[in-house]
């Protein structure tokens, strides 16, 4: 009998926005909508999920490192700090578990300075493009693998 595996969310600046942010990038759903999308992918997991969401770097980093050692996995999608936090891309070099970058949109169709992801250069794997669902498919990828090791 396993322990439930316990995984974070993080949801990085202008998230708290969505539903009315550039919606036809990011979609209609509001941060809260995806929330319970991903509660609700949990419950079927049989997962505990964590989340928090900030505009501010040191909360996402104090958010990664109280939870050294009470989390499995973590999804961040690191937004506005995508391109330039070596703060994140250091914490999550520095965490025992896979951290899976997730982003909405596609950032390889979109503005050149976006297709850079030092953040994502430290992380397990990126997904990207599909809207609501990027969390959704990362979160059910990191709980199987997360299971068959
Ligand atoms: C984003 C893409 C980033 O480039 C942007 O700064 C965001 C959202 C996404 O989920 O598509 O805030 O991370």
């Amino acid at each position: 009998m396993h322990d439930r595996l316990r995984i974070l969310v993080l949801h990085g600046p202008n998230l708290n926005l969505l539903g009315r942010r550039e919606p036809h990038i990011y979609g209609m759903l509001t941060l809260e909508d995806i929330n319970q999308r991903l509660h609700s992918l949990a419950g079927e997991l049989g997962v505990d999920l964590e989340i928090v969401q900030s505009n501010h770097e040191g909360v996402l980093l104090d958010a990664l490192h109280e939870r050294i050692d009470s989390v499995q996995g973590c999804l961040l999608n690191p937004a506005a700090l995508t391109q330039y936090s070596v703060g994140l891309h250091d914490a999550i070099k520095a965490m025992p578990f896979p951290v899976v970058e997730v982003h909405l949109s596609n950032l390889h169709t979109r503005e050149e300075w976006r297709r850079e992801s030092l953040v994502g250069s430290a992380a397990k794997a990126t997904v990207q493009g599909f809207g609501w669902r990027s969390y959704t498919a990362a979160l059910r990828t990191v709980v199987e693998q997360l299971r068959d090791s």
